[in-house]
């Protein structure tokens, strides 16, 4: 079955961006937690998770749908994110990561950029990375997705 994304992305669809040139590489559908049936992911040789991150780690609805997914054999997963960069992405994707590696994913490949960020205080100075994902960071996605797909076939 074709690759798949599952997406959730609100806060200036930052994430979504990102999916989408995931999505045209990789020949992948998009589908958000909501949207998704776990049993549908036993069939996909590839999944991408991803999310803006919120308090340091992804979104609660991929959380926890990750807790939710059934176990896994020879499953391969990528991790995505756009995020202020206030935190490394070994400590943002941590959460996630542990969930999908326990139902027997193997991560692959990482992925994250810079979103703007207009929570709370910052929107009364317009926010903070604005204008992120920018085309330079369109295209590190490009290459991401160019390489996860050569490395897979
Ligand atoms: C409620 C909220 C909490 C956030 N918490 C963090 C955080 O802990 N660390 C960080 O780097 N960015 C944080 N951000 C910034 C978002 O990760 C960033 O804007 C992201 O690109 C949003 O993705 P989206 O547009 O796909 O929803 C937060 C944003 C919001 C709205």
């Amino acid at each position: 079955m074709k690759p798949l994304l599952v997406l959730f992305s609100y806060h200036h669809n930052n994430t979504e961006k990102i999916a989408n040139v995931f999505a045209k590489v990789l020949d992948a559908e998009i589908k958000t937690p909501q949207q998704l049936d776990p049993e549908e992911l036993q069939e996909c040789s590839l999944v991408g998770f991803g999310s803006g991150i919120y308090g340091a780690e992804h979104h609660k609805l991929l959380l926890d749908l990750a807790d939710n997914l059934p176990q896994v054999t020879d499953r391969k997963a990528f991790i995505f994110s756009t995020s202020t960069n206030l935190e490394p992405l070994s400590k943002t994707h941590s959460p996630l990561r542990e969930k999908l590696r326990s139902k027997g994913y193997m991560i692959v490949d990482e992925f994250t950029c810079a979103g703007l960020n207009t929570n709370s205080f910052l929107r009364f100075f317009g926010g903070i990375n604005k204008g992120r994902p920018n085309a330079e960071d369109l295209k590190h996605a490009e290459e991401f997705a160019q390489n996860l797909k050569q490395n897979l076939q």
